[in-house]
């Protein structure tokens, strides 16, 4: 079987070809019917069909014989630990603390936060969740107690489930704290905080809706599986989009299954027994689908990693882990491989371990620049494969298929659309662009099993986000063009999402933050190229007369954006700038100033109220440099 005959099948018989991938899996009860619509005219997967995710991915492999097989290795630099599970050991735990959070009152329905650092009782606590047909909400930890809280309100969870603290290298980082925070600040006020005590740092105050983990473990009784329907949901997952209120993703429980099912065998090329490693995090979409469900569905063992790709200790980790488990398939973040390189440009650490397991690298999480790509390919010897997707999808959208066919790696390329996606290159009126022209990512309707159904409790921000650009179409935000043969190339966001280091996050929802400040009448935020984190955040910034110096202005800024979104936003640099560049309606020309910022060819549009700004503003951000304007 061909990629391209695969593909084919795919779309043009849809039903018959899910139906048949279905087949894959266990159900407690077949679908009514394999395509529908629901009460607001979006597309369903499996209706009527009834399964529980976490009996697929655990109680499912023991009970078919892998139940002495490794499910999950951990491995953490930084605590210096090693622990590794099998099935039959994870099945027992996640039915144990399924069994303390039913006491708690979670039930069928109900959701749970989750903001844990990688540690595998977040893992097990994600299943748990599922286990009973609760849905999780996963928050990367990076997030500050004001995002949390954000969270909270919108998902308004019955628990929420935490440790007393992660660790960022050699530095602990005091989760519990901006838990009791995030309580404060929140609206909503979740029934009971259960704590993991990893005994690191000192210990805190307990508040009267804190639980012990552990002790609620310890008194639990195991439970057995809840069967849901497919089109249950199974998480939420919220990611930045336009506005400063983060979107809350939904994924169902049973296209979900198939699709990441399908995805492991014919895109990774991985089957039960293999070992496959995503070096990302539980709190992205990556850790959800390639840390724990997909390797789990499949029976393969997958690897919990709490460290750093440089400094646990140096960058050779990646190499020794890959080495030490036999890691077949590895997916990390070009971000990770260029800091690697940073550390060790000639390869030496990858020349002192036996790679010989690994088959293929994936990259993916943002834009892969060619030079990087092709020095882990000289590096590695093996293909190295960037593909594109997005929370949304949750599962690759462009990519290479080894499972079917290596077709030509050709560096820039994210290959060719996954089988299922009708994908297409749309120009504004919603014509198809011509080979090479470029345009907006589209996917004709129906996506296929795996894709966000909706967004939690927000049915109209599903269909005005991404069904109304083109009708027919799912947009997914992103640009990019196909050459004469097919191949996809993306270009990056169209909107004001921006990447940071493999990170998706908001500019419009750091300008809010920014414009809080009392010093602040005016200010853009825009994603500004970085060598090593791919893009970083920069403030221009319009101030009043404070009678403050704008350094310390400045420094607040940068306080106040890491305390209320997180560090993680990493937003370094701000410049003070006399006025913003508008249209002569009063709209800022944003895409003239990420022009500007990212040294790009300046075409001033004809609309601009004051042309002078663009010269002001590039000598401030660029001094001694002339760019070219048009
Ligand atoms: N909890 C708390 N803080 C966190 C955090 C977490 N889970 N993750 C990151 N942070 C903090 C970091 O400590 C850092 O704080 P600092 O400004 O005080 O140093 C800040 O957020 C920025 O973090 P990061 O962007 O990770 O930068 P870094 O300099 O610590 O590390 C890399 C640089 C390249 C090593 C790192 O970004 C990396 O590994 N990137 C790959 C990302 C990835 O895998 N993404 C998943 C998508 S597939
Ligand atoms: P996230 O939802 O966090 O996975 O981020 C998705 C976004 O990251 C996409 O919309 C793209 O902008 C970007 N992205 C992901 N993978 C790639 C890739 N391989 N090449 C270019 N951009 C990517």
């Amino acid at each position: 079987m061909s990629y391209q005959t695969e593909y084919l099948n795919s779309l043009q018989e849809p039903e018959f070809f899910w139906a048949e991938q279905a087949k894959r899996i266990d159900w407690y009860r077949p679908a009514d019917e394999v395509l529908s619509k629901d009460e607001n005219g979006l597309y369903r997967w499996y209706e009527g069909a009834m399964t529980n995710t976490a009996y697929l991915a655990l109680d499912f492999h023991v009970e078919n014989g892998r139940g002495d097989q490794v499910a999950l290795y951990y491995d953490s630099p930084v605590t210096q630990t090693k622990q590794q599970y099998t099935y039959r050991e994870m099945r027992d735990k996640v039915a144990k603390i399924a069994g303390g959070l039913k006491q708690q009152g979670v039930s069928k329905g109900d959701t749970v936060i989750i903001y844990m650092p990688m540690i595998p009782e977040a893992v097990m606590s994600m299943l748990a969740c599922a286990r009973l047909g609760a849905v999780h909400s996963v928050v990367f930890g990076g997030f500050a107690p004001h995002e949390l809280a954000i969270r909270i309100d919108d998902a308004r969870p019955k628990v929420l489930i935490t440790a007393s603290s992660g660790i960022e290298v050699d530095r602990i980082i005091p989760y519990k704290p901006m838990v009791d925070k995030a309580m404060e600040l929140a609206e909503f006020k979740p029934e009971k905080v259960v704590i993991f005590q990893r005994k690191l740092g000192a210990l805190v105050p307990s508040k009267n809706y804190d639980i012990d983990f552990e002790e609620m473990v310890a008194d639990a009784e195991s439970v057995g599986c809840t069967p849901v329907y497919a089109t249950d949901p199974l998480y939420i997952l919220y990611t930045s989009g336009t506005t400063g209120k983060p979107k809350g993703v939904v994924r169902d429980n049973g296209g979900h299954a198939v699709a990441l099912r399908y995805s492991m065998e014919k895109i990774y090329g991985i089957e039960a027994g293999d070992v496959y490693w995503a070096a990302s995090d539980i709190g992205w979409v990556v850790g959800h689908s390639y840390i724990v469900y997909a390797p789990l569905l499949t029976g393969a063992s997958t690897i919990l990693f709490e460290g750093k790709p440089i400094r646990t200790p140096d960058a050779s980790t990646f190499w020794r882990i890959i080495s030490e488990y036999k890691v077949k398939v590895m997916f990390t973040a070009p971000t990770a491989i260029r800091a690697i390189r940073k550390e060790d440009p000639n390869g030496s650490f990858i020349k002192q371990y036996d790679l010989s397991s690994l088959k293929f690298q994936f990259l993916a999480g943002e834009r892969c620049d060619v030079d990087t790509l092709k020095w882990l390919e000289a590096q590695l010897g093996i293909p190295v494969i960037d593909h594109w997707w997005q929370t949304e999808s949750g599962w690759p959208m462009l990519s290479n298929f080894p499972g079917i066919e290596l077709m030509e790696v050709k560096p820039g390329s994210v290959t060719k659309p996954v089988v299922g996606y009708d994908l297409r290159i749309l120009v504004e009126d919603g014509s198809e662009a011509a080979a090479g022209e470029e345009g907006y990512v589209a996917v004709k309707l129906p996506l296929p099993p795996g894709c966000l159904p909706t967004l939690w409790n927000n049915v109209a921000g599903f269909k005005s986000s991404y069904l109304e650009k083109f009708e027919g179409y799912y947009f997914s935000g992103d640009g990019g063009f196909k050459d004469a043969e097919g191949f996809t190339y993306i270009t990056g966001r169209v909107d004001d999402v921006i990447n940071v280091a493999g990170h998706r996050l908001s500019t419009v929802e750091m300008e809010e933050v920014v414009s809080a400040h009392p010093a602040v009448a005016e200010c853009a935020v825009i994603g500004a190229h970085c060598d090593l984190k791919g893009q970083i955040p920069m403030a221009l910034v319009v101030s009043h007369q404070s009678g403050k110096p704008f350094q310390e202005v400045a420094e607040e800024i940068v306080g106040a954006v890491r305390s209320e979104i997180g560090a993680v936003a990493a937003l370094k640099k701000v410049y003070q700038v006399a006025r913003l560049p508008k249209t002569r309606s009063g709209k800022t020309l944003r895409k003239l100033l990420r022009a500007i910022v990212n040294q790009e060819e300046i075409k001033i549009p004809s609309t601009i109220d004051d042309p002078a700004i663009v010269q002001e503003i590039n000598d401030i951000i660029h001094p001694n440099v002339n760019q070219k304007t048009s």
